[in-house]
């Protein structure tokens, strides 16, 4: 049997899987490494550690028993967005990689939008500049750090510059590309307008290419350290997002996947990249060439709902916690919580935003509360599910994935905030999955992204709406969304006291 390996290189961690032509996974291997927040809002990662740990999950399935390694015939990666990785004429890291996650970069987004004039980044790039894109994250560099930016000669984005360690191949694919701002959608290059706009060199950007290029094969040495053949082809991969929308099979019009991990998405494919939403939605290239997609970003979906339990319910179990809901009705007796409790993406782009409850009264009880942080991240979802259909892009049913795909209750709350039919994978494996249909339709095992995805992701049960409890959240949601518009200068106030 012939094998590919997927490749996710998260946050926390990089998961690789050894797949099989059938789709199976046939193996798997996890490493972590740290994130380091020296200041507040700093979030950055030692490239070193994600090669090493990559290299480390190589080795461990390579040496799986009972393994002819002549059979691991590909390799390609999905990647954590938007990390700045700056490499210096000798194409060594200048400094750690600043993350997606990382806020420091508010003055830089604000810069870019009088330079540019936020009409035309819209035009060019199709997305608002966000503090966690990488263009702010180049500005931030060359302004607060003028010596490093003077050495840079390129700039990747991490799994780039892993595939780059592993293979001495250096590019970065379109899905990435397009989340550095410094992408002109319309032409698919670098935009020169935006880059001179905002003074930053063309020659530090790097070679663009599709997700499914074919990026050489390994390196001996690390196909000597890992045990991996020298001759696995490896293809250049794509961001998480779009990986993880291949692994669920969101690769046709209409296909629509809900996304709720540490941050939540509500992603949507599309055929062409005519549109721009006035930056309320993220629009980026697809995995497979010349597609697209729109998505939407709750900052903090089960991250809301962890901080909750870490804060007020360290004892309880996860699963109990979200057990314990099903006795709450819809509406958790008038209980409403906005997830902003670390700045949020859409439909505001605010990363001074605050979270509330409101409403809370003296009878409410603990699983009232949590109900209301589950509904108040799904209503956060439903807003970008709103935005997606208001522009005429419609959706019949929403493949669930992540921890909100986990339990029924969640799958439920869903269907009835979204008002549609939710299907969750019978075999999720999240953007490893998708990294490994790259490489299966790369090693040509199927004609196109799409079969490839059509033979390994396979769809469970769907969960349908329950009328009474729809009706409750229609009447429910124009209060949730509200909130926001309400509390935004209190909140804003009470930033001076944090
Ligand atoms: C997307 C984004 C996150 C990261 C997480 O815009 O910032 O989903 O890709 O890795």
């Amino acid at each position: 049997m012939e094998y590919i390996i997927g490749i996710d290189l998260g946050t926390s961690g990089v998961k690789a899987l050894l797949i099989d032509r059938n789709g199976r996974v046939a193996d798997e291997a996890a490493e972590s490494y740290p994130i380091y927040h020296d200041e507040n809002g700093y979030s950055e990662q030692d490239p070193e550690d994600w090669v090493r740990q990559t290299k480390a999950v190589l080795s461990k399935i390579a040496h799986k028993d009972n393994l002819d390694k002549a059979n691991i015939k590909g390799i390609s990666f999905s990647g954590q967005m938007h990390g700045l990785v700056l490499l210096d004429k000798e194409k060594l890291p200048l400094r750690r990689a600043i993350l997606w996650n990382d806020t420091r970069t508010s003055t830089e987004t604000k810069d870019i939008a009088e330079a540019a004039g936020l009409e035309r980044v819209w035009e060019i790039t199709k997305n608002n500049p966000l503090e966690g894109f990488t263009l702010p994250k180049v500005l931030w560099v060359k302004k607060h750090e003028p010596a490093t930016f003077e050495k840079a000669d390129v700039f990747l984005l991490p799994k780039d510059y892993v595939r780059y360690r592993l293979t001495g191949h250096i590019g970065i694919d379109f899905s990435d590309a397009a989340g550095t701002l410094m992408l002109d959608l319309n032409n698919n290059e670098w935009s020169e307008e935006i880059l001179e706009t905002c003074g930053v060199p063309l020659d530090i950007c790097p070679p663009v290419f599709p997700a499914t290029k074919a990026c050489g094969t390994l390196l001996n040495e690390v196909a000597e350290e890992t045990g991996c053949p020298a001759e696995t082809k490896v293809f250049a991969g794509g961001a998480d997002n779009a990986c993880g929308a291949v692994g669920a099979g969101i690769l046709e019009q209409g296909k629509t996947m809900c996304s709720i991990g540490t941050s939540g998405v509500m992603l949507t494919y599309a055929g062409d990249q005519k549109r721009h939403f006035d930056g309320k939605l993220h629009f980026f290239n697809h995995a497979a060439d010349n597609t697209y997609y729109a998505m939407g970003v709750t900052l903090a979906a089960g991250y809301s709902l962890q901080w909750f339990k870490d804060t007020f319910l360290k004892d309880k179990k996860f699963d109990e916690m979200i057990k314990s809901v099903t006795e709450v009705p819809a509406g958790s007796r008038g209980l409403l919580f906005t997830p902003y409790i670390a700045g949020e993406r859409t439909p505001h782009s605010d990363a001074f935003a605050r979270g509330s409850f409101i409403g809370m009264d003296a009878s409410h009880t603990a699983a009232d509360f949590v109900k209301a942080v589950m509904e108040g991240i799904t209503f956060s979802l439903k807003e970008s599910l709103d935005i997606i259909e208001e522009n005429g892009m419609a959706v019949d049913t929403v493949i669930a994935i992540g921890g909100g795909a986990k339990s029924r209750e969640w799958l439920q709350l869903q269907a009835d905030i979204f008002g549609k039919e939710v299907i969750s994978l019978k075999n999720e494996q999240g953007p490893a999955m998708g990294a490994a249909i790259i490489a299966a339709y790369g090693c040509g095992w199927f004609s196109s992204l799409q079969e490839a995805a059509r033979a390994f992701v396979e769809t469970g049960d769907g969960v349908k709406p329950i009328e009474e409890n729809v009706e409750v959240y229609q009447k429910l949601f124009p209060l949730y969304k509200n909130v926001y518009q309400q509390t935004k200068d209190i909140t804003e106030a009470l930033s001076q006291f944090r």
